[in-house]
């Protein structure tokens, strides 16, 4: 590296899978290319062609050498993609489509190959110089410069390249995985910068074990990397064995950090972390399939942070900030489903519905199967796929192969964009001591889809007694237990709980088990019930939110009538229940007294 004459020398064997076509097509953007070789001997211009930012070799035979040159201007690289500068280090980001803003390759996630990477680079100014992989050769040059060679023995598509070179500050320690092999694990920041780098080290430690525990999923190198950059497009970058982030995702100041930071660091230092497998072992086969990796590693780092804090607390957030972000999008003109059809530009696709709707879904399948069966279905997929580049349906048959279910259905929360509203109408007959209960779903349009099929939704529920507690539940004959998951598959569907003795307060949705919209015929007084007993700590939350919700509303109409402003006393009872229960935490006692916020009240008034 060096700003006079930044050149990437790559040298890719090829070999021909099928009989069809001798030409091979590589992609390049704004790049100067200096030569092409083929086995050794230099093409001159007019034995290959430059267009439509490809370059293309033609009659090639079954195998062959290919080596290109080309000159690259990584100070100049404003755009963050392929190399660039960012302060005094260099580094790269490929995904998605950034690797062609290096070198001419077939840059596509499906093209799996081996990378060695040797850097040079001025020794004094970059002493640090890295790549995917591990280590295995180290050199100083005649000339002052160093060489290193990086290995990685795991094939992978080019946007999980990476390259760092800079005069960094590491942090270290050791990893010992579950099988007893020792992994190094290095934490790279500006020198100023790394004692802000505890927090995430811990935080790596425990999403390295987490993974092991939960999912049976061990790290693979000898090395583990993660570089801190000042400038970088995204949250982070999940490439092979040199994970680089956002200097905000790494770095937390005990003195200054807010508990938000740390979690925020956290979490997508597990998200990055959780890619190795998802994402990277197993990787996408095309960028339609960008949820594949997006949504199943946002569950996963969900479940990571939920097991490391409180479940409640977590489920809250982030149902929060879907319903803020992606609901939103959902109801807008760039709403789409988590895996659209068509995309001008692959940069835009990385949304709020591919990765936290995504994740809903995922969320979906895995109350549907439970986590035993969830675990058998990821299981089985890495077991199928391992080293390959696969499709979301993949993903879906592995869970159902697993578990001998039928998901036809569920498929449409892929294909069809829109949040579904699902409403709910109960009705208690004393006499036959029964309780049906009807549930309507429909999806309004959205741009390009008019019409919608109804969706798999999984309610998880249970009907609570006067005594605050879960009944029994006989429902449509079945023994169920005290809480259960119905299926509302059809666009309207009655359910009959039967030896229901006492008129029960239904609690729908626990847990917020499908990305929907719920509306339901609660009266005050039941939703202020739930509020205090409710055995679901979502479904608690969510009863006095909405409780405080129509206070505020109710009090909003006084002040327009002109009437005096009195606090209800519902409201006031709600909270004195709340700050005196000893058996929730402080963290989720302050989520249930919070009234709603000003954008939340808006959108409720005409
Ligand atoms: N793949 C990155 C991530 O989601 C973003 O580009 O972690
Ligand atoms: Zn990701």
């Amino acid at each position: 590296l060096d700003s006079l004459k930044d050149i990437a020398d790559m040298t890719i064997d090829i070999e021909r899978q099928n009989a069809a076509g001798s030409e091979l097509y590589l992609d390049g953007q704004e790049l100067e290319l200096v030569s092409v070789e083929v086995d050794g001997r230099s093409l001159s211009s007019n034995e290959y062609q430059l267009q439509n930012e490809q370059l293309i070799l033609r009659e090639l035979g079954q195998q062959h050498q290919v080596r290109i040159v080309t000159r690259i201007h990584p100070e100049q690289n404003t755009a963050l993609e392929g190399l660039y500068r960012s302060s005094k280090m260099y580094c790269t980001q490929c995904e998605a489509q950034g690797f062609r803003k290096i070198t001419y390759y077939q840059d596509r996630p499906d093209v799996l190959s081996k990378f060695t990477t040797t850097i040079i680079a001025d020794g004094e100014q970059y002493p640090n110089l890295l790549s995917n992989g591990n280590l295995i050769a180290e050199e100083q040059l005649a000339d002052g410069r160093k060489k290193v060679t990086w290995e990685d023995p795991f094939a992978k598509p080019c946007y999980l390249f990476a390259l760092v070179a800079g005069d960094l500050a590491v942090l270290e320690d050791r990893f010992t995985t579950m099988s007893g092999r020792e992994v190094k694990l290095q934490i790279f920041s500006e020198p100023h910068n790394i004692d802000q780098c505890h927090y995430a080290m811990d935080a790596l430690k425990r999403s390295m074990r987490w993974d092991e525990e939960r999912f049976g999923r061990e790290y693979d190198l000898d090395t583990f990397h993660i570089v801190a950059a000042n400038d970088f497009n995204a949250g982070a970058m999940e490439n092979k064995g040199l994970n680089i982030f956002n200097t905000k995702y790494v770095l937390a100041n005990p003195e200054t950090a807010t508990d938000a930071d740390f979690d925020g660091v956290e979490g997508v230092i597990a998200h990055e972390y959780f890619h190795n497998w998802t994402g990277n072992r197993v990787t996408v086969r095309d960028w339609f399939q960008l949820t594949l990796k997006e949504g199943l590693t946002v569950f996963r780092d969900q479940s990571f942070s939920a097991d490391m804090s409180s479940h409640a607390v977590k489920r809250i957030e982030d149902v929060q900030g879907l319903r803020a972000g992606q609901f939103a999008e959902d109801a807008g003109p760039t709403a789409h489903p988590i895996q659209p059809k068509e995309y001008i530009e692959i940069n835009n696709f990385y949304t709020s519905t591919v990765y936290d709707k995504g994740a809903e879904v995922i969320r979906m399948m895995h109350t549907l199967v439970g986590e035993e069966g969830f675990r058998k279905g990821t299981d089985l997929y890495f077991d199928r796929h391992d080293n390959s580049a696969v499709t979301t349906e993949e993903f879906i048959s592995a869970i159902e192969d697993a578990n001998g279910i039928d998901l036809t259905q569920f498929r449409n929360w892929y294909n069809q964009a829109g949040t579904p509203n699902v409403d709910a109408k109960g009705v208690y007959d004393a006499e036959k001591q029964t309780y049906t209960l009807t549930l309507k779903q429909n999806t309004a349009p959205t741009p390009g889809q008019p019409e919608k099929l109804p969706f798999h939704i999984p309610v998880r529920m249970g009907l609570v007694g006067a005594d605050g507690k879960d009944m029994d539940l006989t429902v449509d004959g079945k023994d169920a237990g005290t809480e259960t998951v119905l299926s509302l598959t059809e666009n309207e569907q009655t359910f009959v709980f039967t030896g229901v003795k006492e008129e029960p307060v239904p609690s729908l949705m626990r847990g917020f088990s499908a990305p929907v919209k719920l509306t339901t015929d609660l009266k005050a007084e039941q939703l202020q019930f739930l509020a205090a007993h409710d055995s679901d700590s979502f479904n608690r939350w969510e009863s006095a939110q909405t409780v405080n919700r129509q206070a505020m509303l109710a009090m909003i109409d006084d002040v327009k009538a002109g009437r005096e402003l009195t606090m209800p006393t519902m409201l006031i009872d709600q909270m004195r229940e709340t700050i005196s229960n000893p058996d929730l935490d402080n963290q989720y006692k302050a989520l249930m007294l919070r009234v709603p916020g000003y954008s939340e009240l808006a959108q409720a008034v005409d």
